[in-house]
């Protein structure tokens, strides 16, 4: 039995799933975020001001999307908070103002969230999804790039 976009419908209420988890684990890593771009504090706040920026501002488009390829999936994306914080293995960050500190949470949450992505890439290609897999496969090679620079950061 096939859905309107012609995935078979288990597969793609499997996918609906995992892709409702990775929407949780953006919306608590944006928040995350948009904490550090507030509260950091010290020499390196400009640069990293500006990076915790540009860096939630790419969260907000992706959860956009994660949003839209769940409806087109026809499947309900999560969208409180309650569902999100029982949905996601990403830990809320709170009062953190060292830059380094900062840096290496943003590594661990992506680190999480691109084990995510190639589990959900697995499942695409499963079900014969390309449109979810080759949004997984543009977030995994952007995730891996923003990975390599903030580990070289961090050295
Ligand atoms: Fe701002």
């Amino acid at each position: 039995m096939k859905n309107l976009v012609g995935i078979e419908r288990e597969k793609a209420e499997k996918l609906v799933v995992e892709l409702n988890v990775l929407l949780a684990d953006y919306e608590i890593f944006y928040q995350n975020l948009r904490g550090f771009h507030w509260n950091i504090k010290g020499k390196e706040f400009f640069e990293l001001h500006g990076k915790f920026e540009e860096l939630y501002n790419d969260a907000f488009v992706k959860i956009d999307e994660i949003a839209e390829r769940i409806l087109t999936l026809e499947g309900e994306p999560l969208h409180t908070y309650t569902d999100y914080l029982k949905a996601t293995e990403i830990k809320e960050a709170k009062s953190v103002t060292d830059g380094e500190k900062c840096v290496e949470i943003v590594v661990k949450n992506f680190s999480t969230l691109i084990v995510k992505e190639r589990l959900i890439l697995s499942l695409a290609a499963d079900a014969e999804d390309e449109g979810t897999l080759s949004l997984m496969s543009d977030y995994i090679s952007e995730t891996e790039k923003t990975l390599w620079m903030l580990n070289s950061y961090l050295k």
